[in-house]
Parts: structure tokens; C-alpha cells; sequence
């Protein structure tokens, strides 16, 4: 059973709640990798699937029992006896075991979806943990959309599922309902009204329905919950469930006033949820908090001259921290001069005031054009045209055909100008992609690579 400490129990499940989600089905190879990957990430506990739920899942979390070592290997039951003996005999090769059964207590599910009466579904729970604790030591209870229950029906059944020997019970907020301040008085409340409750961890687990997953989760834990349910990248049912890295890196970062730790370790962050997107494909939007694209670039003028002077003008977490080797100073139409030519600096380039003032100039007409300017941008600025007005030796596309099929060999012809003249030529290639990039070689003689490419 898990023991009381001050640091917050990250307990992932990315690949049961996450994974159970549209898009983000992963074959038992794929869950085996992401598993060992959160391991390296030292979370306490990695819900690994229910096991009940297909084969597929009970082999999966089989295997994960069998293979990952460091974390608590949970499983996911339903309070029926079937799915608890499911679910032990799935785990039985895991080191560190838990059975995690649940049941709904809200009005809602307890009149609409089971049929049931309270009484009922009491039993259940009771009976529940009962035959999970002859399975295993380790046993979390959850009363399923508690957020919307009883508050007496559900310090009741608290209660009595601590009694039965639930060393977790967890307070999921099924329908991402609560809001911060309510959802901490309600984690108070169940520590003054539930007699028992030292005897237990509480857990919480939040969705996202209306955005406040992680901050419901961080008022929980202010409020003395001490395990937070959460998945990397903040995937799951829905909007998803609390994004790990963000409860992680909240926890680290506002110590000082959450006054609680965690064991996980954070430089394996970037890596873990880039892990993830390459085995869903589903990408990650680039402002999102600490893993997005976005998370650790400034375009700004004012902002990267501040992070070229002091790093904590606009950054309160250093990228390394979560794995990154350095922050990225995009440069755009909103940069400024300073990290204009400290990035020239970092390429090798020294140049007059003079010169300088030229190249900013083109760099500015430049950026008005494009989204982001590259270093092979820049060295087009500065080695070859910096006395010139207009850019020579940019080609601008005046036309482009690809064909492909079946039985067909992919093709492109393109027609690029450069000032007045217009070069067309043709190639053929792997797919049509490949042939647009080999007629463009054909025309520039510049060999181009692809850096990124999504098909939806
Ligand atoms: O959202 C939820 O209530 C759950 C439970 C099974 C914990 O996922
Ligand atoms: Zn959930």
C-alpha cells in the first residue's frame, strides 16, 4: 500500500484513459515502448489498461507487468468480480501491483446508466475491494463522477471502501465539471467528513471538459489530495484528462507555494511526449504549455532581447529542465535587432554597423514574406546580397503538377522564376512529393530536405 509522504503520486494513464480515447488506440508493441518510456520518466504508477475490457488489453497489460520494472503496475476493473479476477491475473507477473475498480455514485449513473439504488451500488464497492484485497495488497478505489454525487452517499461509500482496505480512494471529476475552488473544497470536505480517511490516499482525476483539468488537480492537492491521475500530452476521454507534464512541471516550478514535490524526472518529459506523438500521429497544437513547439520559443523583439540579457525575463522554467537543449528564438517580422544579430554572431558572422543596418533592412522584407526565417536565410542575406535591394537569388514558384496513382510513376513538373525569367523543368520521384523536390533541384541545383510533412 502506498505510504503518506508530501510528495504528489503521479500516477499515468496515458494508456488506459488516454488510450481508450478516439485516435490514440496503440498495439501492444507500441504500449510496451511508451510503458518502458514512462518508467525512465520514474512516474509512481502506469495504469496500463483494463483488462477486461479485450484480450488485447489483458496481453497488453500482461506484458507490462511482465517486462516494466520501477513503477506500480495498475490495472482497470469494473466492481464485478469478473473483471477483478481479470485484472489480478493480468497483473500476477508485476513486481508492484494495483487493482484499480471503480463504480459510478452519482445520481446520474446510478439511476440512468446501472438501474440501480444507492444501496446497491454500496454493496458493490464494498464487495469490490473485498475481492481485490484477496488479489492484491495494493487496491485504489474510485467513485466514478464523484464530483456530481451525494456528498453523504459519498463519504459513505469513501468510508466503507477504506474499511474494506481501498489504500487509495480517488475522486475523478468524470465530466470535467468542477471548478478549482469548488473541486478543493470538495477534496477538504471529504478529509473532515470521512472518519476513516487517514487511512488513505486521496487521488484525483480530472477531465478537461472545460479546460481546468490541471488547475482542479492542483487545488485538489492544496486541499490535501496527495495522488494526481493525469496522461502525457493531456490525452484521454473527451478533452482529455490533466496533462502530466503540466501538473509536473507546476508542481516543480511553484514549490514555494504548493509546498509539495514529485519524483518524476522531468528531462525526460520533451522525449516522452514526443514519443507519443510518433506512435498516435496526432500532433500536438504548438501552444501548448510546456511540450507545444511554442513552449520555449520568443519572437517578439522585446521578449528575445530580454531572454538574450536575463533568461528569466520571459522564461520561469529553463528547457533543459524538461530535456530541450536551448530555447529557440524564432526569428520573424516581430524580431528584433538583438537576437537578429546574435543569431548572425552564433553563425560566424561579424559585421560592420554598416553592414548590419543593411542586412536588418533585408532581414525585415524578408520576414514580411515568410513566417519564419532560417539560418540558410540568413547566410542568402548576408553572404551574397547584403549591398543589394531586392533578392536575387530568391526563386518564387510560378507553377506546379503532380500526378500519381496506382501502377503510375509519380511525376511533377514546376516552374520557378527568378526575377524575370521562369526555369521549368520535370522529375520523377518516390511519390509526388519526391518528384517536386527533384524538379526544383533540377532547376536551383540546391538540394532540398524535407523537414516536416502531415497528410490529415
Ligand atoms: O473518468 C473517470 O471517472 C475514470 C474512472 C474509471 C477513474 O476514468
Ligand atoms: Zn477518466
Amino acid at each position: 500500500m502506498p505510504k503518506k509522504t508530501d510528495n504528489v503520486i503521479i500516477f499515468d494513464t496515458t494508456l488506459r484513459d488516454g488510450e481508450q480515447s478516439p485516435g490514440f488506440s496503440m498495439n501492444i508493441k507500441e504500449k510496451l515502448t511508451l510503458a518502458a518510456q514512462l518508467a525512465k520518466l520514474n512516474v509512481d504508477i502506469i495504469e496500463a489498461g483494463f483488462p477486461q475490457a479485450s484480450q488485447g488489453d489483458y496481453d497488453a497489460v500482461n506484458q507490462i507487468a511482465k517486462s516494466v520494472r520501477g513503477p506500480v503496475i495498475a490495472g482497470l476493473a469494473r466492481a464485478m468480480a469478473g473483471d477483478i479476477d481479470r485484472c489480478a491475473s493480468a497483473l500476477k507477473p508485476a513486481r508492484k501491483k494495483r487493482i484499480h475498480t471503480f463504480v459510478g455514485t452519482s445520481e446520474q449513473h446510478i439511476k440512468y446508466q446501472m438501474k440501480k439504488t444507492k444501496s446497491q451500488v454500496l454493496k458493490m464497492a464494498i464487495n469490490a475491494v473485498r475481492r481485490a484485497r484477496e488479489h492484491v495488497r495494493d487496491v485504489e478505489f474510485s467513485a466514478m463522477d464523484a464530483v456530481r454525487t451525494e456528498m453523504r452517499f459519498l463519504y459513505d461509500i469513501l468510508e466503507a471502501t477504506i474499511e474494506q482496505g481501498a489504500g487509495t480512494v480517488n475522486i475523478p471529476d468524470t465530466v470535467g465539471y468542477a471548478i478549482p475552488d469548488e473541486f478543493g473544497q470538495l477534496i477538504a470536505q471529504i478529509k473532515e467528513n470521512v472518519p476513516n480517511i487517514d487511512k488513505a490516499i486521496i487521488s484525483v482525476h480530472c477531465h478537461n471538459d472545460l479546460g481546468m483539468a490541471v488547475s482542479n488537480s492542483l487545488s485538489a492537492v492544496m486541499n490535501g489530495a496527495r495522488q494526481v491521475e493525469c496522461a502525457v500530452n493531456g490525452i484521454g476521454e473527451r478533452a482529455g484528462n490533466a496533462s502530466l507534464e503540466e501538473i509536473v512541471m507546476a508542481v516543480k516550478t511553484r514549490k514555494d507555494f504548493l509546498k509539495v514535490g514529485v519524483q518524476v524526472k522531468t528531462r525526460e518529459i520533451y522525449k516522452t511526449s514526443r514519443l507519443l506523438v510518433s506512435i498516435t500521429g496526432v500532433l500536438i497544437q504548438p501552444n501548448k504549455a510546456i511540450v507545444g513547439e511554442n513552449a520555449f520559443a520568443h519572437e517578439s523583439g522585446i521578449h528575445q532581447d530580454g531572454v538574450l540579457k536575463e533568461r528569466s525575463t520571459f522564461e520561469i522554467m529553463t528547457p533543459a529542465s524538461i530535456g530541450l537543449k536551448k530555447n529557440r528564438l524564432v526569428l520573424g517580422k516581430h524580431s528584433g535587432r538583438h537576437a537578429f544579430s546574435k543569431r548572425l554572431e552564433d553563425l560566424g558572422y561579424k559585421l560592420s554597423k554598416e553592414d548590419l543596418n543593411k542586412a536588418f533592412e533585408q532581414f525585415k522584407l524578408l520576414a514580411d514574406k515568410k513566417k519564419e526565417i532560417f539560418d540558410e536565410d540568413l547566410e542568402t542575406i548576408v553572404g551574397e546580397e547584403i549591398s543589394e535591394e531586392t533578392f536575387p537569388g530568391v526563386f518564387e514558384l510560378e507553377h506546379i503538377q503532380t500526378s500519381s496513382g496506382t501502377g503510375s510513376i509519380p511525376t511533377a513538373t514546376v516552374s520557378l522564376r527568378k526575377g524575370d525569367e521562369v526555369f521549368t523543368d520535370s522529375a520523377i520521384g518516390d511519390g509526388p512529393v519526391d518528384a517536386a523536390y527533384r524538379a526544383i533541384e533540377r532547376i536551383t541545383s540546391i538540394k532540398g530536405r524535407l523537414m516536416s510533412y502531415n497528410i490529415r
